[in-house]
């Protein structure tokens, strides 16, 4: 392992810019459930009752519970020793660090990373289906006030993340795909790869030539592009990759 994280180092030396992804492996030491995998949260629970339009539109109760349950969990999680040697390692590459994450955890932006861009939105936001308007709102509801309404109009509201079907916001996943086709170095962590568009992202940075370094506990849909695997916690290997540079 120390020789294949010397080679990371060395490659993340060398590089001019810095395209990272994250998926929910990386918020896992934070007590936080991933979706797949034998713990898993999809299965206990079925995406399509919970995660998309049509599941909101016939039963808004159910699916606000469901937020409402991992809104709990996700406000009670503070940020581990991975999400903060990301911070480090924006540091280090100041401007020319881009981190793109599949969470909707905040998990990022509370260690302190700046360009962060939430593909799948962001957990303590509600959008109003009525008005339009998104708003920042960490409450956890109390049961009989599920759904809650609008604070600007008394609409509906839903809440801001990414659902299956939906499209993900076009400047956000612009500036992720123009990341992950310029840089000269792209970490993939903690995640399956399964998901699209986030999923083809290591590709794209494989395919222009940049060094794809992957970490994982496992082998994952994207371990295909990975010039380097590092088989592991993202919490005990990316502060020993990044304490290297
Ligand atoms: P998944 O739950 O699909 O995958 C989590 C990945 O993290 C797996 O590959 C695990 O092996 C790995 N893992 C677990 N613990 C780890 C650790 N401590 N360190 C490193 N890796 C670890 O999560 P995502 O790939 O993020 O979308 O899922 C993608 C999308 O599917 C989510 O954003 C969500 C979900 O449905 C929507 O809700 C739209």
């Amino acid at each position: 392992m120390n020789e294949k994280l010397f080679k990371c180092a060395q490659e993340l030396k060398k590089a001019q810019k810095i395209a990272v992804l994250t998926g929910a492996g990386i918020s896992k030491a934070s007590g936080i459930p991933t979706f797949r995998g034998k713990d898993g949260l999809w299965k206990r629970y079925s995406p399509t009752e919970l995660a998309t339009l049509d599941a909101f539109m016939r039963n808004p109760k159910l699916v606000w519970e469901w937020y409402n349950y991992r809104r709990k969990i996700v406000k009670q999680a503070k940020p581990n020793a991975a999400h903060h040697a990301l911070v480090t390692l924006e540091k280090h590459f100041k401007s020319n660090f881009t981190l793109i994450t599949q969470n909707v955890d905040s998990l990022h932006r509370q260690a302190g990373s700046e360009n962060v861009l939430e593909l799948h939105g962001n957990i303590f936001e509600n959008r109003c289906l009525n008005c339009g308007k998104v708003y920042y709102d960490d409450t956890v509801y109390e049961d009989t006030q599920l759904p809650p309404s609008c604070r600007f109009c008394s609409g509906r509201v839903r809440p801001n993340v990414v659902w299956f079907g939906e499209n993900l916001n076009r400047e956000i996943l612009d500036a992720a795909m123009k990341a992950s086709a310029t840089c000269d170095c792209f970490l993939a962590i903690g995640t399956s790869g399964v998901v699209q568009p986030a999923a083809s992202m290591p590709k794209i940075a494989h395919d222009r030539g940049a060094f794809v370094i992957e970490i994982n506990i496992d082998y994952s849909g994207i371990s295909i592009y990975a010039d380097e695997m590092l088989l592991g916690g993202a919490e005990e290997i990316l502060p020993q990759l990044v304490a290297m540079l």
